[in-house]
């Protein structure tokens, strides 16, 4: 039953669940190096998540993405991904992670129903690795890729945040390294989300600008892949790999938004770029009812903008920081 239609028409299939605001990481675009990590008892237990992912697939939604901080530093996360799977109406569980655990996750995340894996990967050299993400962890995140590969995910896609004189010499490289691994990759212009302590404006670099730097090498014809998420698919003759834009700045998606986030309070927010958000943690904690819990879902939709409204030149709008709604 499709019911979660916002006041623009657009009806929400996809929830992204942050399943936790820690990281063993600190990208410096996502988080602060002495970012204080909420108190547990804060953050949404798994039978609060599976009641609230429940809930939405009754009103139609059919995609599952869990994401973090981290996910995978939240233990036993394969024991969510099987009970969520097992909701009726969720066709894909899905997962954003920073890879480092899959070395030791990939197999019971396949196991438990997993679909797909985005990975974070900005960069293929360590001590760059090391500057952006203030940890010596790329061989983790490599090791958990080739983990990742021997198992049958529908795809295994990567992302890149490309930020000019930071890793944009990479952009062929990391498009190689996907092409001769057979994974997708995505390429993502940064947002504003947060104050990161260096002047994004100056770092930005358009979709456009990554196309170029790609067709030096490559010829890239489109493709009609489609996953319901942001990015817009090329391919690459004589390759399996899709290319993935996700362009924000140069070329707004808003208008086939699908998704809504709860972050990992509970917190239902309607829109990556606005702080319009519904308490959900609060109603479910006070012992709400299954229908009442389906109506205050339907109407926190009238709470979803039409657009963000990210602007690099201005002063950083929203003040969260990227891990807590984890993309
Ligand atoms: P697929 O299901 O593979 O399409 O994944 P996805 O792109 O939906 O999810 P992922 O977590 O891999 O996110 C990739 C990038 O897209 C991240 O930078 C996200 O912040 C961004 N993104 C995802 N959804 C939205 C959105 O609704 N608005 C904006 N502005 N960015 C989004
Ligand atoms: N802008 C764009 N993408 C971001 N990510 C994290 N912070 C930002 C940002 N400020 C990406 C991560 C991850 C995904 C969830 O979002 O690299 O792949
Ligand atoms: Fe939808 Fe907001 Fe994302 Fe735009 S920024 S696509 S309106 S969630």
């Amino acid at each position: 039953m499709k019911q979660l239609i916002d006041p623009f028409g657009r009806t929400i299939e996809y929830l992204r669940i942050s399943v936790t605001d820690r990281c063993d990481l600190r990208c410096s675009y996502c988080m602060s190096e002495d970012i204080e990590f909420l108190p547990r008892q804060d953050v949404l237990t798994f039978e609060e998540i599976i009641r609230l992912a429940t809930s939405f697939a009754e009103l139609g939604v059919t995609k599952i993405r869990l994401t973090g901080g981290e996910p995978l530093m939240r233990k036993k996360l394969p024991e969510l991904v099987a009970s969520i799977k097992a909701i009726k109406g969720v066709e894909e569980v899905v997962m954003t992670t920073n890879g480092t655990l899959l070395k030791k996750y990939a197999q019971p995340l396949f196991e438990a129903g997993l679909s797909r894996l985005n990975i974070s990967l900005d960069t293929l050299k360590a001590e760059r690795f090391h500057t952006l993400t203030r940890r010596d962890r790329l061989q983790a995140v490599l090791d958990g890729i080739a983990e990742a590969k021997k198992y049958a995910f529908e795809s295994i896609k990567l992302n890149a945040v490309i930020m000019r004189g930071m890793n944009d010499d990479e952009i062929v490289p990391l498009t190689d390294f996907a092409l001769e691994n057979g994974l997708d990759i995505s390429f993502i212009e940064e947002m504003p989300l947060g104050e990161v302590g260096y002047d994004r404006s100056v770092t930005f670099l358009a979709s456009a600008d990554i196309k170029n730097a790609i067709e030096k090498k490559h010829v890239l014809v489109s493709s009609n892949y489609k996953t319901g998420g942001p990015a817009v698919y090329s391919a690459i003759e004589g390759y399996k790999s899709r290319i993935g834009f996700i362009s924000p700045h140069t070329n707004n998606f808003c208008s086939d938004c699908n998704r809504v986030r709860i972050t990992a309070v509970g917190r239902l927010l309607l829109c990556l770029g606005n702080e319009n958000s519904q308490d959900l943690r609060t109603v479910i904690r006070n012992g709400c009812s299954d229908d009442e819990l389906r109506d205050t879902l339907i109407s926190a939709l009238k709470l979803k903008p039409e657009k963000h409204h990210f602007d690099l030149a201005e002063e950083v709008q929203i003040l969260r920081f990227m891990s807590h709604t984890g993309g």
